[in-house]
């Protein structure tokens, strides 16, 4: 059983209550498939999003080593780095990210508005790199400068995705299987974005022990099969081994890496399809990054049959700041 190591960790309650799982009634009469969204969009902190399920292990791991600054990186849009400095600042400690721009672009949008807009208002300590090639090494530099410094910085990796970050998902994870035993339904999938790792390895790690008959889909938003597939195997390994328990016999990463190009932050036809669609059909914003990339795998998906038969749930994982950053694709 993976639920009563899981209880061990310290975990700061910052969600509070159970994300909705909800039913998309119009999107569903209109697809004549049941969809059903899991709501992490609605995490109660600084616009929602995955990331602070994963903040709940990590920052109480900082507060617990003393620490006074997370720091961290990503894309000048990213959404991690925009909850990890909205929670630094709820706690009142330092927040220090290092952001690059993946797309080159100097579109004031991309690199002023959305979730770059915002971590001005968090007090967030930016530095622009050329790129995040070697991540962890930079942010290890960035440690030891800021050490030299006086300060006591806590290391959050890109994505929050480390195991420790992942139990995050392990607990959605069967936070999820109660609200799917309560409906009584049997679904065909779990389907999400699958980036740093982090939410779908954690997620497949507690389903395949809970509801082990139920495949989880990840749609890659930046990599192929081939190279996504050992991050998720081998932080599902890790955050197996953290809690002292095996990898579940029907555990297996399923991924579906059609729909991120041309490459990660740039949308394509069908990411902005699901997104324009999404909206219309229901008022629920996806994001041109990752949700908008997972949703069109998922409609593509049921074009093409590649489910079994039986509603379907799309775990909104958030994002929707940075809508305001894409205005030009949109
Ligand atoms: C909105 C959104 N969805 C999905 C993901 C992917 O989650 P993970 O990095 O855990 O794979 C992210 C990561 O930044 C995100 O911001």
């Amino acid at each position: 059983m993976i639920k009563q190591p899981l209880d061990r960790f310290n975990r700061l309650d910052l969600l509070g209550q159970p994300t909705p799982l909800e039913k998309l009634e119009r999107l569903s009469t209109w697809l004549g498939r049941d969809i059903y969204l899991k709501r992490d969009d609605l995490t109660p902190l600084a616009m929602g999003g995955n990331k602070l399920r994963k903040l709940e292990y990590l920052a109480a791991d900082a507060l617990a080593q003393g620490a006074d600054t997370l720091i961290t990186a990503g894309a000048l849009q990213s959404n991690h780095v925009r909850q990890t400095a909205a929670l630094a600042a709820r706690l009142g400690l330092g927040c220090v990210a290092l952001l690059e721009n993946p797309l080159g672009t100097d579109d004031s949008n991309y690199t002023g508005n959305g979730n770059r807009l915002l971590l001005d208002l968090f007090d967030t300590k930016v530095e622009l790199v050329d790129n995040l090639d070697n991540a962890d090494e930079q942010l290890a530099a960035l440690a030891v400068r800021l050490r030299s410094n006086g300060k006591k910085p806590y290391l959050v990796p890109i994505g929050g995705s480390n195991a420790l970050g992942a139990l995050g998902y392990v607990r959605a994870g069967l936070e999820l299987a109660e609200q799917i035993k309560d409906t009584g339904l049997q679904f065909a999938a779990v389907v999400l974005a699958s980036g740093s790792a982090g939410t779908h390895s954690g997620l497949a790690l507690a389903l395949s022990e809970v509801l082990p008959q139920l495949p989880v889909i990840g749609v890659t938003v930046s990599r192929s099969e081939e190279d996504q597939r050992p991050k998720v195997q081998g932080l599902a390994e890790r955050t197996a081994d953290l809690l002292g328990v095996k990898l579940p016999e029907n555990f297996k990463v399923q991924l579906w890496d059609e729909y991120f190009g041309p490459r990660y932050g740039e949308p394509n036809a069908g990411t902005l399809a699901a997104v324009k669609l999404l909206a219309s059909q229901e008022g629920v914003l996806l994001d041109p990054v990752y949700t908008g990339k997972a949703m069109a795998g998922l409609l593509d998906g049921i074009g093409r049959q590649r489910f079994d038969d039986g509603p379907i749930i799309f775990l909104h994982t958030g994002g929707a700041p940075a809508l305001f950053a894409y205005k030009d694709f949109l």
